[in-house]
């Protein structure tokens, strides 16, 4: 099952609490197995599930190779939520021994995450707001991306950037954009049509309809160390997230089914293509 990176060139997006929470709504009202993978040396996807700041099992262990990604798998307050968790140490560790030598360091995440994808229904990748080594690694293990923005200018002007990288990527490596999520949203907000038009021109059609609306429990929950669900289940975060579940179950299968057609397509052409050829001779 897919390999999904939250991904944004710019900071505060709420690329942690979305990986979070949809992963969270999926496995407490979906029943799917997700892990979470925090992919960025502020751990803050980590801090979000109660892992402890100096907690030493974590991510640059497994890219060094002296740890195992099982051995460094915890279970969350939610079944069926599990996380590989990060700390500082992941932050330059590219430049940093045995990574510096290897000329393909940014397929060392694929690798480790190889097989993991038959015991999860979900993998979610948490990046930090760069388009940098660990973000470039998150998009070579994944199969999508979901695009966080928020109403306002300088996430806007991220997005153009962040679609030439997908499209880098995308030369050597089958990456797709999900959808682009918008947090922070205020239905009321004026300059909302200018922000929809802005994200259209950059993906087209790939808006989500849910939008997670501002809401102070999301922050409180951080204290908790757990997702909003356990701590204010009547939190307007919880709908917004659950809105956001489905849609992106179903977006998800609608991709999928397309993607089948799509290659059972392909195939019968280039069947066809050497028959043609050997005809010619
Ligand atoms: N819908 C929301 N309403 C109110 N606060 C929110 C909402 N979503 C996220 N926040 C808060 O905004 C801050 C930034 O969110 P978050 O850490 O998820 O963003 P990020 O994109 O991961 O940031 P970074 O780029 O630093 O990794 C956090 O304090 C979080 O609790
Ligand atoms: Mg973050």
């Amino acid at each position: 099952m897919p390999v999904v990176t939250f991904c944004s060139f710019k900071g505060g997006t709420a690329k942690t609490s979305t990986a979070l929470h949809l992963g969270a709504c999926l496995a407490k009202y979906h029943k799917k197995k997700v892990l979470l993978i925090d992919f960025d040396a502020q751990a803050n996807l980590s801090t979000g599930v109660g892992i402890e700041f100096d907690c030493l099992e974590t991510m640059p262990l497994v890219l060094r190779g002296e740890k195992e990604l099982k051995d460094i798998i915890r279970n969350t307050s939610i079944k069926h939520l599990d996380i590989a968790p990060a700390n500082v140490y992941l932050d330059g560790i590219e430049s940093t021994s045995p990574l510096a030598m290897d000329l393909y360091s940014h397929e060392r995440l694929r690798k480790v995450l190889k097989g993991w994808e038959e015991i999860y229904d979900f993998i979610f990748i948490d990046t930090p707001p760069s388009l940098g080594w660990l973000t470039q690694s998150a998009f070579f293990a994944s199969r999508y991306t979901v695009i966080c923005v928020t109403p306002e200018p300088y996430s806007m002007l991220g997005l153009n950037r962040l679609r030439e990288h997908h499209n880098s990527v995308k030369e050597n490596h089958p990456l797709s954009c999900l959808g682009v999520l918008i947090s922070f949203w205020d239905k009321q907000g004026s300059t909302n049509t200018a922000y929809l038009e802005a994200i259209e021109a950059s993906f087209p059609n790939k808006v989500f309809e849910a939008k997670i609306r501002k809401d102070i429990s999301i922050t409180k929950a951080i204290f908790h160390g757990k997702p909003v669900f356990l701590t204010n289940e009547k939190a307007r975060a919880c709908q917004d997230y659950r809105s956001l579940g489905k849609e992106f179950l179903a977006r998800l299968t609608h991709i999928q089914q397309t993607e089948k057609i799509e290659t059972a397509v392909e195939n019968l052409v280039t069947k066809k293509k050497p028959q043609k050829a050997h005809a010619g001779k």
